[in-house]
């Protein structure tokens, strides 16, 4: 498995993907909005380039072999939602789930944390997602606070 800079050449990966989580889903990491036009050539370069030249988060595509299995954001500490929405948002594709993609990109993107001189990150999710619990305590995650319905944990960078 790899982390990659989002790219047109996996154009054809990704959408292989999205189609995978179907309509309704939130593809949770991808930097994915409702304006974002994924259909098309030219909205498909726009979202990529968006991502690429987005100075206050880093976003990578999870990949093994041809195939996009999911997507790993992290917020920098200047993001204007780094303190609601935390630093990391992450996403594995349905049928990838339950075998550590997860766990595997958020050790990964701890790396990128430190090379961008963060000691510690954040992230928020819901208190039923134990999925995604279970990944923040494997990574070292601490719970801090409630917000709502959500958890935000920290994660010591290493
Ligand atoms: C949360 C998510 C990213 C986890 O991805 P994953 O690749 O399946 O996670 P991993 O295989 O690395 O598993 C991580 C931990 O979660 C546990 N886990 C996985 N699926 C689980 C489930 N359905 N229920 C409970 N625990 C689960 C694993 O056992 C593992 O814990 P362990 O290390 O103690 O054994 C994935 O379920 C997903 O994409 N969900 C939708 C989007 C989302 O919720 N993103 C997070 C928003 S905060």
């Amino acid at each position: 498995m790899h982390l990659v800079v989002p790219s047109d050449d996996f154009a054809a990966a990704w959408r292989e993907a999205h189609a995978e989580w179907g309509p309704g889903f939130h593809e949770d990491g991808f930097g994915l909005t409702a304006d974002d036009d994924v259909e098309s050539a030219q909205g498909f370069s726009d979202w990529v380039e968006r991502l690429r030249v987005d100075a206050e988060c880093t976003y990578r595509w999870i990949v093994q072999g041809e195939r996009v299995v999911g997507g790993i954001a992290l917020r920098h500490d200047s993001h204007e939602l780094a303190d609601r929405l935390g630093h990391l948002g992450y996403g594995v594709r349905p049928s990838e789930r339950g075998r550590g993609v997860a766990s595997w990109a958020v050790r990964e993107m701890l790396r990128l944390a430190a090379d961008v001189g963060m000691a510690r990150v954040t992230a928020v999710c819901e208190v039923d997602n134990a999925a995604s619990i279970a990944t923040l305590e494997r990574a070292g995650g601490e719970r801090v606070d409630f917000i709502g319905s959500a958890v935000r944990f920290s994660i010591p960078v290493p």
